[in-house]
């Protein structure tokens, strides 16, 4: 049952600060007897002021008698001195109540975030293919935060409230069993009230928590689009589109507030009901004379105190249906599978970098089917939630080579012809059927993944830039962490416009500084993966913003890299591939020319057609910047 499936994450998570949540439980026990007990000192202080100034016997308080304590044994002064030491270690255990319950429901969101954060690494590309940042976003702050608040607050106040209700029941029952029986008739309206209450939270909340994911991503969206949408002048086309999920996120957060405005009245509404029957009932005893009057007002006295807690429990309740329902969204993004990770039998590699591929063919998961933006918003969701994805896409076809360590492989073909899938693969992006993939004769579904993208490094199309400084940047897996970077920004021609920055090599990057040209990104691409220092090096397509001459030195410089490692050249332009040991040419994921550049050109092909169309533009090209000169 999903009840006590909760229960029991509950208290798994409970568990590792069991030893703190009790001397939480213990000050906060402490904290409730000292100010309850306090004023009763209180009161027998000025009892006996007054029997010393009146002369008459002094009246010990019910509930001094109780414990078999007279109060003719204390002094005024003692009397007094014990309700300053009482009040003093309500106050005082204050602290640590509020310090130990608050302190490991941080550390258990600390705990989860964490816990996110490594499954988050361990996912593969095809993972990210399916899920929005902007999901994975709340999951890491509002889910992570309702859990905390649960553990934390939730768990104080529950036990705070059902602590007080009980004690404030005892003295109920030992007042009258009769009465406070008559009192708890709506009870089971309360439980009934409360039941359909909480589902509703954790429904409402629930969709809620899933907007949130939506909106994040909304937000991300128009703010990294920025430059697009200010471009084309479209600010308010991504204004009215912000506006309707804003106001989508408003309804559905008011259909939250109104369950929970709706619940505190009602229940106030019960305890109405328990005061009148009270009233009723308690009247006629004392009409009957089988109660005093003095019981009576007290019942009534003690009835309404009950309603602070009463609230302070719809409060505890609502915490803990917004803290199941996130934790479950928080496990159900645990359980997605990993996909790509070491086998049971995975060794590191060992070998100098000789590739062979046999009849690799793939297919990237089709993407997920659009919603409906008119369908009814219950049904869309819950679309949503089974992953409906369409046709796979075919992205390579039977694709068989081989290279031997130390050769060197271009791969040229058109937009969408696969070049990069087949890049991914090598290094384990994505994962290739079995036995398609062998590195040094091994399979390198066998390998251990860390040895794998050590030994195989490519360097992206598209990189990332880290907001942190250029230096980092570059030596960001570097083989030696305390080599210079000049070193590798020198082979990738970009050492002397680095130099020019600001700061140089220490200026920031990224997000928080200064951002680079597309051709400076493609060659600090280069530059990361060359630090590296790899078996084998693949480059996909990183040389396609740089100007001809620039690609010149890169290719010479590459020269020297490459020797005594394995490389692979991904490029659309012949040249930068025609020095290559082996060519390949890739159409629609089908290998349908290789050999080496003079074999190609006479094969009188595809390649031999663009090779031809390249010259022609590069001769126009070269007599155009000459004439710059
Ligand atoms: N993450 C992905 N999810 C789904 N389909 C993809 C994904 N990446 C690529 N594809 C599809 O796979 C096919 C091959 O893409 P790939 O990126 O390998 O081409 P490419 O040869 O590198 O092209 P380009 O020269 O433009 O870089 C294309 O049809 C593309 O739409
Ligand atoms: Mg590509």
């Amino acid at each position: 049952m999903r009840l006590t499936h909760d229960i029991k994450r509950f208290r798994e998570l409970l568990r590792p600060e069991r030893g703190a949540y009790a001397l939480g439980l213990f000050a906060l026990f402490m904290v409730n007897i000292t100010e309850a007990a306090a004023p009763i000192f209180m009161a027998v202080a000025i009892d006996l002021t007054e029997a010393s100034l009146t002369g008459s016997a002094v009246k010990t308080p019910p509930a001094l008698a109780m414990l078999g304590i007279s109060a003719a044994s204390f002094t005024i002064i003692s009397a007094i001195l014990c309700y300053l030491v009482l009040q003093t270690v309500a106050n005082v255990a204050r602290y640590p109540m509020l310090m130990h319950t608050a302190v490991p429901s941080h550390r258990i969101g600390q705990t989860l975030r964490r816990k996110l954060v490594t499954h988050l690494l361990s996912l593969s590309q095809s993972f990210y293919d399916r899920s929005r940042s902007g999901d994975l976003m709340s999951l890491a702050t509002a889910d992570i935060n309702a859990v905390r608040m649960m553990m934390g607050p939730g768990v104080l106040v529950g036990i705070d409230t059902l602590f007080i209700v009980s004690m404030v029941l005892l003295v109920m029952f030992a007042l009258s069993w009769e009465l406070t029986l008559i009192a708890l008739i709506p009870l089971p309206l309360i439980a009934l009230f409360t039941n359909f209450f909480s589902h509703a939270e954790y429904n409402r909340f629930e969709a809620v928590q899933e907007d949130i994911g939506e909106l994040t991503e909304r937000t991300r969206e128009s703010y990294a689009g920025i430059r697009i949408i200010q471009g084309y002048a479209r600010e308010d086309f991504d204004g009215d589109r912000f506006q309707d999920y804003s106001l989508r996120h408003y309804a559905k957060n008011m259909h939250l507030a109104r369950i929970r405005s709706f619940f505190d009245p009602t229940l106030d509404l019960m305890m109405g009901a328990s005061n009148v029957l009270v009233f009723v009932y308690g009247g006629l005893m004392v009409v009957e004379n089988t109660m005093t009057l003095g019981t009576f007002v007290a019942f009534l006295f003690l009835i309404n105190y009950l309603s602070g807690p009463m609230i302070g429990f719809g409060w505890a309740i609502s915490l803990f249906q917004r803290g199941r329902a996130s934790l479950r969204r928080l496990d159900a993004f645990w359980d997605t599978k990993i996909e790509i990770q070491n086998s049971e039998e995975a060794k590191p590699h060992r070998g100098d970098g000789g590739l062979v591929i046999k009849d690799l063919s793939f297919a990237y998961a089709g993407p997920k089917l659009v919603e409906d933006e008119d369908e009814d918003p219950q049904t869309a969701t819950a679309d949503a939630k089974d992953d409906r994805t369409s046709e796979p896409i075919r992205a390579l076809e039977g694709v068989s080579l081989e290279l031997a360590a130390g050769q060197t492989l271009g791969i040229i073909g058109a937009v969408g012809s696969g070049k990069s899938t087949l890049a991914r693969l090598l290094v384990r992006l994505y994962e290739p059927p079995e036995g398609t993939v062998l590195l040094d004769g091994v399979d390198i579904r066998d390998l251990e993944l860390e040895s794998l993208r050590e030994t195989i490094v490519m360097a992206p199309q598209n990189t990332f830039l880290f907001s942190d400084t250029v230096a980092r940047n570059v030596m960001l897996s570097a083989a030696d962490p305390d080599g210079e970077p000049e070193t590798f920004t020198e082979l990738a021609s970009l050492h002397s416009e680095l130099e020019e920055l600001k700061e140089g090599y220490d200026t920031m990057l990224g997000e928080r500084g200064v951002n680079l040209s597309g051709g400076q990104r493609q060659r600090l691409a280069i530059a990361r993966a060359i630090a590296a220092d790899p078996k084998v090096l693949i480059l996909d397509d990183c040389l396609s913003a740089v100007d001809a001459r620039t690609e010149e030195a890169i290719l010479g410089n590459l020269r020297r890299v490459f020797d005594g490692r394995t490389g692979v050249i991904i490029s659309h332009r012949v040249r930068a591939v025609q020095r290559c040991d082996q060519i390949i040419v890739l159409e629609e994921g089908r290998v349908t020319e290789r050999g080496t550049h003079a074999e190609l050109i006479e094969a009188n092909g595809y390649y031999a057609r663009i090779a031809a169309e390249q010259t022609d533009s590069e001769d126009h090209e070269d007599h155009t910047t000459g004439a710059a000169e």
